[in-house]
């Protein structure tokens, strides 16, 4: 609320001068939880915690071209087409919050936004698409009043548009939801965690391994919801909250053997809550459970600290150092991909967030 306040006041709320336009844009990054935020509360307030790593080759890319118009207007473009579909979700969003942009009732805007990622990977493209959305629209307002751009209100709006988005906004990692362990930290905007941990982090890898690029049966929205009704929620609001403490004093102390121990249990726990849902559903497909087994199998083997985790899909995430990129790309190339459709894989990691590209 207080945050609410800040930005209230301080929004735009004269007139655009009768010459304004011009054309701003952003990129932004998906992300991958550690610590999963699966049920929330109120507006966009999250259940418990969440820690991600801020990806760096899956990213949004998203102009936004302003002109003073004598109304609000607003088109929207993926991929050089126009979407009305996607166009409807982000203007609902514009006016459900013009309260923080009055400014947009003078303007036309035109979108043009696009993926670096293929659009039938399965990688959940909100994070990326509605922080750089956000990124472009606080970019037109510092364009009327220009100040610094502030990436704690990036954060607090992408939330608004996209839960996990709020993670996206900082480079390599983020702690969104607010938890003793953290000091500054909310379930407001997510906080960055770069400077709290250790440098091995900085540099992880994630090899994205396509199952399956089909939608969803069950969408994010409708599987928090479900969270609700499930006689587990309070079990796993406790143990998330206890991830967070543990997780945080790993990342700070380069501590690979709890990293990998939590973030598996985070993820399959994400799944088991699917399965325990009223009504249950799976999302993981025969083949992630084989690239599970093999990834375990292959650590045994070897020794090296690489792991896995999952989004709300069936595509794994193999997180590993840097310093074992070698050896775990050639698994990867030689025994994994075999699992994945078409074989494909996206060769990602651990990135710097949100670039200006105008
Ligand atoms: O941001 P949403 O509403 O799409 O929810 C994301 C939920 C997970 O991706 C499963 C977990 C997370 O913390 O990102």
């Amino acid at each position: 609320m207080e945050m609410e306040n800040k930005w209230l006041s301080e929004a735009f709320k004269g007139a655009v001068p009768d010459d304004f336009q011009g054309k701003v844009g952003w990129a932004s990054p998906s992300n991958i939880a550690l610590v999963k935020y699966w049920g929330k509360k109120g507006k966009q307030i999250p259940q418990n915690p969440s820690i991600s790593f801020t990806l760096s080759e899956c990213r949004s890319e998203t102009f936004m071209t302003y002109e003073k118009a004598d109304q609000f207007g607003f088109r929207f473009f993926f991929d050089g087409k126009e979407n009305p579909a996607f166009g409807e979700k982000i203007e609902k969003f514009l006016l459900d919050y013009q309260t923080f942009f009055p400014f947009i009732n003078q303007l036309s805007l035109t979108v043009e936004s696009r993926n670096t990622f293929p659009h039938s990977s399965g990688i959940a493209s909100s994070a990326s698409s509605m922080s750089a959305f956000v990124m472009c629209l606080m970019a037109i307002e510092n364009q009327i009043v220009k100040k610094q751009f502030d990436f704690q209100k990036a954060s607090y709006f992408s939330r608004l548009a996209s839960g996990s988005a709020a993670r996206s906004v900082f480079p390599k990692m983020a702690l969104w939801g607010a938890t003793p362990y953290y000091e500054g930290s909310s379930d407001e905007y997510a906080v960055s965690l770069e400077n709290d941990i250790h440098p091995v982090f900085k540099t992880f890898h994630d090899s994205i391994l396509i199952v399956s690029g089909e939608t969803k049966s069950v969408s994010s929205r409708a599987g928090h919801a479900l969270m609700e009704s499930n006689p587990y929620a309070p079990a796993r609001y406790a143990q998330a909250n206890e991830n967070i403490k543990n997780l945080l004093a790993a990342l700070k102390s380069g501590d690979l053997d709890t990293f990998i121990n939590i973030s598996e249990s985070e993820a399959l726990q994400l799944h088991a809550l699917m399965m325990c849902s009223n009504p249950s559903y799976i999302l993981m497909k025969p083949n992630t459970l084989k690239l599970i087994n093999e990834i375990r199998e292959f650590r045994e083997e070897t020794k090296i600290p690489m792991c896995f985790t999952l989004d709300a899909g069936p595509n794994v995430h193999l997180l590993y150092p840097e310093s074992e990129s070698k050896t775990v790309e050639e698994f990867v190339d030689v025994v994994l991909s075999f699992y994945c459709a078409d074989n494909r894989w996206i060769d990602d990691r651990v990135g710097d967030g949100p670039k200006k590209l105008l």
